[in-house]
């Protein structure tokens, strides 16, 4: 593999090295060609014949372009980039009232040109396509990924496996509709004959991250907000007693409607999760109760039968929606519904709907998430920079970091290429994030003045909150944002050590009080935050991070990597099981490691049960 045998760039940058993979690491690309058309079905090949000519992306020219062109970058400083008003200009994007600046990205007018070339090369374009049009591009699972047909419309075409999927879509939803409506006019009566005003959604990873993010999102506006009067949703994922103790805390059983979500139904903090619950109606309300008390979403229809709820109160989705991209199947929609009301959650859809259009039919230049997903690639793959922090200048928007998080890491946090060859440089990125202010208060130190950290900053024109005091000089919502704009302009500009001395700094702390600046970021500015445009952010989030995949040439869709802590979790728990009910308090000594044996009997010697 040709990346092996080049030296890194001379660079600046520490963050650069070592960012190769011995050769001894790397298995051949057609060995492991080899490997998967042998063990996976023909529907791989499919993928695999787009990338065949592309194996692996690292050693095109395209890409060699691209590492060549950073020493030229590195030349440059986006102090002096952004006096460039024409180059602001054509890095200023718009789509249905979406901005996106990215002048404050180190990149001109020849980088666009490499990435939209090792674009090319990638077949991003044919990726797409691919992905829309249902082909099993999760090749290690043998899946369609059609997460974009749970917001179509209902007249839309999106075939599976040769069947449109978009009417059994719309079944679920007018079944949602029909249930949330029911629940929330008190005619859905739970055992005692009192109406269910207070939901409990457990679920954990993507059956929990996506409708925390966009519960806590309309929490405040005030659209949403008014159709939730008198009603509550709370989450529960952790298998924490405490999380759980947090969840119910407060609630009665004869007013608490349950909704157990789970794509597989089999994950163990979901299922002791509903048990537990399960538990804390019937001892109050009788068993019979589950009836009317616990409803569930998930595609194993056959295990939530088998926990007792009645399939005629489960709500349905379907293997090709991956867990973290599962936000806009009943998995979201269900409890955004029950809290808001249907008509909340279809703007939701219809948003997210509105960037994947522009998403496929834009050309690349003028395409929001692609242009995210090109300069997340050139951050992190060829400026070395490994994080991203997301920085949404709203409390409302305190759970898009956390929800980002699981699906970019979990998609794009990959070793491998699609073939199974081993990856010569490092996929993926750290995403973290608060919103500002708060922030500021806390990381940006680093981020100004240690590592570079890219940073996406998300702001809104209107603030979904109205308060005005007069007589102050500024709004809070002002206050906010004049903190979003300023922001950015000082990890870019940053502060010389001439500018301090004109401001009379002693020569003792000018290197401490000086910034380098040239720290990239991007901005999006949108009018406010409704269901609409949280759907928007959704889905540029989710096809950013597709394309960064699409490039790279991972599977973004599996997450092999999830199953390692589950099985060893498996075996801790058979023998703290057997410890617990044969009351002894030591293992035997041939289970694990001496480490872990001692931290197990510690544990055991406990009063922890
Ligand atoms: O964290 C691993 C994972 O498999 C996620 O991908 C998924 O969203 C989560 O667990 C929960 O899975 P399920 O919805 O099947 O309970």
């Amino acid at each position: 593999i040709r990346a092996l045998a080049q030296p890194q760039h001379a660079t600046t940058n520490p963050a650069r090295k070592g960012v190769g993979l011995k050769s001894g690491a790397a298995i051949s690309a057609k060995a492991a060609r080899n490997v998967a058309a042998a063990a996976l079905a023909p529907t791989m090949m499919q993928m695999q014949e787009i990338e065949e000519s592309i194996t692996q992306i690292s050693s095109t020219p395209e890409w060699k372009a691209l590492e060549d062109h950073v020493t030229e970058i590195e030349r440059t400083h986006l102090r002096d980039l952004l006096r460039d008003s024409g180059r602001s200009e054509a890095l200023f994007h718009e789509h249905n009232k979406v901005l996106a600046d990215f002048s404050r990205q180190r990149i001109t007018s020849k980088t666009l040109e490499l990435l939209y070339k090792l674009a090319e090369r990638a077949k991003l374009k044919e990726k797409i396509e691919a992905m829309f049009n249902g082909e099993h591009i999760n090749v290690t699972e043998d899946r369609a990924v059609l997460h974009v047909a749970l917001r179509a419309p209902r007249d839309a075409v999106i075939e599976a496996d040769g069947k449109n999927v978009v009417p059994d879509v719309w079944a679920v939803l007018d079944k949602i509709k029909a249930f949330s409506d029911r629940v929330r006019s008190g005619e859905w009566k739970g055992a005692t004959g009192k109406a269910l005003t207070d939901v409990v959604a457990i679920g954990i990873g993507g059956s929990f991250l996506g409708p925390l993010f966009v519960h806590t999102a309309l929490r405040t506006d005030q659209g949403a907000a008014g159709q939730a009067k008198g009603r509550q949703l709370r989450f529960l994922a952790n298998v924490d007693p405490v999380d759980v103790a947090r969840a119910l805390n407060g609630l009665k059983q004869e007013t608490t409607l349950v909704v157990v979500v789970s794509k597989t139904f089999t994950t163990a903090e979901t299922m002791l999760n509903a048990r537990t619950v399960r538990t804390w109606l019937t001892t109050e309300l009788g068993t019979a109760a589950v009836a009317k008390h616990m409803v569930a979403v998930s595609t194993n229809l056959k295990l939530v039968k088998e926990f007792g709820i009645n399939p005629a109160n489960a709500f349905a989705f379907w293997d090709w929606v991956g867990g973290r991209y599962s936000v806009c199947s009943a998995v979201g929609v269900l409890p955004l519904a029950l809290q808001y009301g249907f008509g909340v959650a279809e703007k939701f859809l219809q948003g997210a709907h509105d960037v994947d259009q522009h998403f496929r039919q834009a050309p690349f230049e003028d395409n929001i998430p692609v242009l995210l997903g090109l300069t997340g690639v050139w951050n992190t793959t060829f400026l070395g920079y490994s994080s991203l922090a997301i920085l949404p200048y709203t409390q409302a928007l305190s759970k898009l970091a956390p929800h980002i998080q699981q699906v970019s890491m979990e998609s794009n946090g990959k070793g491998v290429a699609t073939d199974g060859s081993r990856l010569p440089f490092m996929a993926g990125e750290i995403d973290f994030g608060e919103p500002g202010t708060n922030g500021q208060h806390s990381f940006y130190q680093l981020i100004h003045q240690g590592r570079v950290v890219p940073c996406e900053f998300i702001g809104l024109v209107k603030s979904q909150q109205s308060v005005y005091l007069k007589g102050e000089v500024v709004s809070n919502h002002d206050e906010l944002m004049c903190n979003f704009f300023a922001q950015a302009d000082a990890l870019a500009t940053g502060k010389t050590p001439v500018e301090l001395r004109a401001e009379n700094v002693p020569d003792s702390l000018i290197p401490h009080k000086t910034f380098t600046g040239n720290r990239p970021s991007t901005s999006l500015l949108l009018p406010e935050l409704t269901a609409f445009t949280t759907g928007q952010i959704l889905s540029l989030y989710e096809n950013r991070i597709a394309v960064q995949g699409f490039i790279w040439g991972i599977n973004s869709f599996d997450q092999w990597g999830v199953e390692l802590g589950k099985v060893l979790a498996s075996q801790v728990r058979a023998e703290v099981h057997a410890c617990r009910t044969k009351d002894r308090n030591v293992l035997p000594s041939d289970r694990f490691n001496a480490s872990t044996t001692r931290l197990l009997n510690r544990y055991l010697a406990g009063k922890a049960r």
